[in-house]
């Protein structure tokens, strides 16, 4: 009798995910990058995360910018035609407030949508074009995280490059400069920024933002071993993992983690791993760093940037800043 072992080939493997899975896993803590959130699954639950009561942070943002668009958008432009483009196509909901604001004020507005997946900026397309005449949507498929060139503007327009939904709370403090060093390069003077960041409050608030009663954060966070038991044939009993979201003082942000309920072992075949783990022990799979007044401004000026104006809601738990490239 012969024995066959498995080809690894089954797993159609993505070289990117198997390089990041096998860091993270094999370091201790075990961490996973949180770019694999968001598969098809994922990028459902968070839609549905920012609508949860608990989740202030959409809700807040969008509230500023509903009361804004019109003078942010003043702002930008000055004299000038405004392109608006973005980081992430995921937010179309409060960029349409935006669109709207500069369609009114100048008939027409390119849209450039920055986002890896080019399926999500297909969607925003032809949600923003049907739903908003004037508006002509002309994506880029590209990863922000790394160098990334803008289309030159038209003769006379200025550009407002929007990055909100305190998605810059999800780098380390020192990716977060950099990244905004990249932007600002890829920016010519008198360009404009709009930047999103949540601000720190009573953990009473921010817990639960995530980790709310139904469980919907839970999900999003476990649904990152359903992603590896798909993709790289592993075994994770998802129920096994507790959901954590912890607040770290210290370093300003709130922690995810999935805990361990017991002691396991756990096999990824196809990046030829076994894990163990101790009962309690974490994979930590995100941060979102929170702000305090006056520290995006900085980080903004010290990435070549003059900052303009801060808007912010009434009980200042999230702030919209405008710089102008320098
Ligand atoms: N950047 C947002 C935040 O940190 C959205 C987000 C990213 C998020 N990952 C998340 C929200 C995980 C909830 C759970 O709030």
């Amino acid at each position: 009798m012969t024995t066959i072992s498995l080809p690894l080939s089954r797993y159609q493997v993505d070289s990117q995910i198997a390089a990041a899975v096998s860091e993270g896993l094999l370091s201790r803590p075990k961490w996973l990058p949180s770019w694999l959130f968001y598969d098809a699954a994922g990028s459902r639950l968070f839609d549905q995360i920012t609508e949860l009561p608990e989740y202030y942070v959409t809700r807040t943002e969008r509230a500023i910018l509903a009361a804004r668009a019109e003078e942010i958008v003043e702002r930008a432009a000055g004299e000038q035609a405004l392109r608006i483009v973005e980081l992430g196509a995921g937010s179309c909901d409060k960029t349409r407030l935006l669109l709207r604001a500069a369609v009114d004020r100048q008939d027409t507005v390119v849209y450039e949508p920055v986002d890896v997946s080019a399926s999500a900026l297909a969607e925003a397309q032809e949600r923003l074009e049907s739903e908003i005449s004037g508006v002509l949507v002309s994506p880029r498929v590209l990863d922000y995280t790394r160098d990334f060139t803008l289309e030159p503007p038209y003769p006379g327009e200025r550009r407002l490059l929007l990055y909100i939904g305190s998605s810059i709370g999800n780098f380390e403090p020192g990716e977060a400069h950099r990244l905004l060093e990249n932007v600002r390069t890829a920016l010519i003077p008198g360009d404009a920024m709009l930047l999103g960041v949540d601000m720190v409050k009573d953990q009473s608030v921010l817990v639960p933002a995530y980790d709310d009663a139904a469980g919907v954060t839970a999900a999003f966070n476990r649904n990152v071993l359903v992603r590896l038991n798909r993709e790289l044939g592993a075994d994770f009993d998802p129920e096994a993992f507790a959901h954590r979201a912890v607040w770290n003082a210290a370093k300003s942000r709130i922690e995810m983690h999935l805990e361990s309920k017991e002691e396991q072992a756990v096999r990824l075949p196809a990046v030829d791993l076994r894990l163990d783990f101790a009962q309690g022990e974490t994979i930590h799979t995100e941060n979102s760093y929170k702000y305090r007044p006056g520290q995006a401004e900085s980080m903004l000026r010290s990435s070549g940037f003059a900052q303009e104006e801060t808007w912010t809601d009434e009980k200042g738990w999230f702030s919209v800043c405008l710089a102008r490239a320098v």
